[in-house]
């Protein structure tokens, strides 16, 4: 199956702690408590935008068709959308871009590493991605620490170059099906 095969129906992923999940309307009060934290974008290469600020924004029309994955994070015991994570840029149902936030307080209890680990594994066991990748502006340690815990190989240094709307060094990492 491709990955694009579960955009009409997205999957839920259960961890130990943590439920991965299509968000909803029900989950913005969460999302408003944490999303325009202005701290958890000094690496995220672009400042809270407008559906950051005012996550109801996100619920207000009808999701326009996309090839996406925007999926929460939600604390079982809490009940609570303390993350989000994005699988996206897919190309030729081979592979595709993740990138993953917390919610400040949830940050250092291995909840990121949680999260990344199981989609990874999804991805893998169930749809025909082959590579994984993204891009980590060098100074974010925590997300290189997940990164390298979940299996992915840092691939290399891009010096000053373009990491999505901010200039800075930053690093490639992949992980490839067979890796796993
Ligand atoms: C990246 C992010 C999701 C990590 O989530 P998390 O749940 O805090 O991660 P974990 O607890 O699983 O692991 C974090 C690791 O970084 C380490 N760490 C945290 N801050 C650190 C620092 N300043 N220096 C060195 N290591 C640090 C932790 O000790 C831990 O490593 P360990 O398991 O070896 O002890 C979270 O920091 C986040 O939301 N950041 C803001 C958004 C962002 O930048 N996302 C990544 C975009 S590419």
């Amino acid at each position: 199956m491709a990955l694009a095969d579960y955009l009409e129906s997205k999957p839920v992923i259960d961890t130990p702690r943590l439920r991965i999940r299509p968000l909803c309307a029900d989950d913005v009060p969460a999302l408003r408590a944490w999303t325009p934290d202005k701290s958890i974008y000094a690496y995220w290469g672009k400042p809270p935008g407008k559906s950051d600020k005012n996550p109801e924004l996100l619920f207000e029309k009808p999701p326009k068709p996309s090839k996406s994955f925007h999926l929460g994070i939600e604390e079982r015991a809490s009940g609570r959308a303390i993350g989000e994570l994005w699988v996206y840029r897919i190309e030729r149902d081979r592979m595709a871009y993740v990138s993953v936030r917390l919610a400040r307080e949830c940050h250092g209890r291995g909840y990121g590493t949680e999260a990344l680990s199981a989609v990874t594994k999804f991805c893998f066991e169930n749809t025909e991605l082959q590579r994984l990748w993204t891009e980590v502006d060098v100074r974010n340690v925590p997300s290189q620490k997940i990164l390298e815990k979940c299996g992915y190989t840092r691939e290399g240094l891009i010096r000053q170059g373009k990491m999505v709307n901010t200039w800075c060094d930053y690093y490639i990492y992949g992980i490839l099906s067979t890796d796993v």
